[in-house]
């Protein structure tokens, strides 16, 4: 097996998931998307849920997505690798995803009573990775099936986290965010 060309092609293929979070923390703001509401004395997902940061990271998605496609042939030449394109379902599916899996790991942290910026490892590296891939699947499944094969999946599930944190410390260290999670 080609592992340069599997990992290249699997990360290459979720980069439209990869931003919006980290856009997200950048453009991020003003009214929260629970409205402040509770559940059971818990907020629903929390302040650090914002209409503005999921806006905001969906459109970076969408824009990375188009940046990628002119990219591709170059990039694809220079690397000597196959690389896929991203039709418009498909990287609104991966933007999308991104955040509907980052606001779903939201609302199990609070009724794990975690409060907003508590890390729960594992779940925070690769909520949007299952939000990114199940939204991806159901807007456009013939192109998800042949950009992740199970292999690809199985390198995106181990080196997301060591990306993600490595973003997130980053991040921190430039002051932008409040955790280095
Ligand atoms: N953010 C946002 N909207 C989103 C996701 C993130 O506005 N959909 C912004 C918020 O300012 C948030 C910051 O990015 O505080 C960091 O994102 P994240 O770590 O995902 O949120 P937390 O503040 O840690 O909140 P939670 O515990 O609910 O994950
Ligand atoms: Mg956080």
């Amino acid at each position: 097996m080609d592992w340069a060309a599997l990992v290249a092609g699997a990360l290459w293929a979720m980069l439209p998931a990869y931003v919006p979070n980290n856009a997200a923390v950048l453009l991020g703001g003003g009214p929260p998307i629970d409205g402040g509401r509770t559940l059971g004395g818990r907020r629903l997902l929390g302040d650090g849920k914002t209409w503005r940061g999921t806006a905001g990271g969906i459109g970076v998605g969408l824009l990375v997505a188009g940046a990628l496609n002119l990219a591709r042939p170059a990039v694809a030449a220079r690397l000597g690798v196959d690389l896929v394109a991203f039709p418009l379902l498909a990287a609104l599916g991966l933007a999308a995803g991104a955040m509907l899996g980052d606001v779903g790991a939201s609302f199990l942290k609070r009724r794990l009573d975690r409060e907003r910026g508590a890390a729960v490892p594992g779940l925070d590296q690769l909520d949007f990775v299952a939000g990114a891939l199940a939204l991806a699947g159901l807007f456009a499944p013939a192109w998800t099936r042949a950009a992740f094969s199970l292999p690809a999946i199985a390198v995106v599930v181990v080196a997301t986290p060591l990306l993600h944190l490595g973003t997130n410390v980053a991040a921190y260290g430039a002051g932008l965010k409040t955790e280095p999670w």
